[in-house]
């Protein structure tokens, strides 16, 4: 009973996945909470109110004018009582609304007048989720913080494959959980994370770098920020907005990610390197930009510091370095040998050439591995999953 005393809101819009959001309300029932949901007229058109009536053993709200009861209008009593409004699934027309103060019906109404937690979990098809103005319109709700279950890919009911399909619903409830219920077991601890990729610079115009699109590591410092951790988040160039309320420090070369880390890591708990760490630079950096000539060309390339060995030669027995090791063979074997070589205490290994693991993806696959040389294999996950259970391990190691 996780969720007693708790009166969450279950904003339901028109999709074909509303379905799934009978689920979500019977699942909240059981776990206590108070359910009250509201339904767009589309929603009405999949399934009828009368269902989430009996399952949420609360009246269903489908419009603002029809109570008689209530001297209070029926949007502001419910947002006065809720401690989370979570929409599910979420259409691109909600989202648009929310996303621009539009209160045209019930829901959209009631999602500009709560002054709780909000979750969306957008379900479309991908043509619309990657459509630039839904873009923007969820760009901008992440921004003013509203937590997004971000849609899995798979076959949608519309016959197109990609992504946009409603998480499933032990995925919903377990953020509806974490968002109101969250763990503060890194209250006091301060924590070191690394994302995103680096950048070598050839001449001004020209880099080498890598896939890695920082999303392993920005969701290890949001989840670690949530847990109360104090979080400086250092980040190679990403196309990911710089989480709020964290230290964020943006580098571009190994040199410089290194020079971050070090200012920083007498005082840090715990090390987090998720970055994707180029071990190569150009021997020699052109000032001005490189013309080219009828030669084939070659670039000499001399070796980065290893920054997670140092740090693991130079640790206290009180700190905790955590590494990476993103693989395509042999994956067990050559993470628990660089787990050993850098002296790390867990490091996390992914076969980055699975489907749906990996670089440019929102979820991954991962095994993580202690000192002890125990393994962890778990199933594939959204990657705020895997950064809630990789920090699970790192508070079992501080509290040995
Ligand atoms: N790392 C680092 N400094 C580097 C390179 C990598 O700190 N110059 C870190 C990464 O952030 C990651 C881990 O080390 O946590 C990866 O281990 P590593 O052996 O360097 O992996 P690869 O660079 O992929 O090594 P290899 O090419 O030998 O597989």
């Amino acid at each position: 009973m996780e969720l007693k005393n708790k009166n969450i809101i279950l904003g339901v819009s028109g999709c074909i996945a509303v379905h799934k959001s009978l689920d979500v309300a019977s699942q909240l029932v059981k776990q206590g909470a108070s359910v009250h949901v509201v339904m767009t007229s589309n929603a009405t058109r999949m399934v009828q109110p009368i269902q989430f009536q009996v399952i949420s053993r609360n009246p269903v709200l489908l419009n603002l004018y029809d109570s008689k009861d209530d001297w209070q209008p029926p949007h502001i009593s419910l947002a006065d009582l809720a401690d989370l409004l979570v929409v599910a699934p979420a259409t691109a027309n909600i989202v648009g609304k929310i996303a621009n103060g539009i209160a045209d019906d019930a829901l959209s109404t009631v999602a500009i007048s709560v002054h709780c937690p909000v979750l969306l979990a957008p379900a479309m098809n991908s043509y619309m989720y990657q459509n630039a103005f839904v873009e923007k319109n969820l760009q901008k709700l992440r921004k003013n913080g509203v937590n997004l279950i971000e849609p899995a890919s798979g076959l949608l009911a519309c016959g197109h494959e990609g992504i946009g399909r409603l998480e499933d619903v032990d995925v919903i409830l377990d953020r509806i959980v974490s968002v109101l219920v969250p763990k503060r077991d890194l209250v006091g601890r301060k924590v070191i994370v690394t994302a995103g990729p680096t950048r070598e610079y050839i001449d001004p115009i020209r880099f080498i770098t890598n896939r890695s699109s920082g999303r392993m590591g920005y969701a290890i410092a949001e989840t670690a920020m949530a847990r109360g951790a104090k979080v400086t988040l250092i980040s190679g160039k990403t196309h990911l907005e710089a989480p709020a309320n964290l230290e964020f420090r943006q580098v571009e070369t190994a040199a410089e990610m290194r020079k971050a880390i070090l200012d920083d890591f007498d005082t840090a708990d715990v090390v987090i390197m998720s970055a994707a760490v180029s071990d190569y630079r150009p021997s020699e950096y052109s000032s001005v930009k490189i013309k080219k000539t009828e030669e084939p060309m070659t670039i000499p390339l001399s070796r980065n510091a290893d920054i997670l060995l140092d740090l693991g030669n130079r640790k206290d027995p009180d700190q905790l370095l955590i590494g990476f090791a993103a693989e395509t063979d042999n994956i067990l074997q050559n993470a628990q040998q660089k787990l050993v070589s850098k002296n790390l205490d867990l490091i996390i290994a992914n076969d980055v050439s699975a489907e749906g693991a990996g670089f440019e993806v929102d979820t991954n696959i991962v095994s993580i591995i202690d000192g002890g040389g125990k393994c962890d294999q778990l199933p594939l996950m959204s990657k705020h999953d895997i950064a809630d259970q990789i920090l699970n391990r790192v508070v079992q190691l501080f509290q040995k």
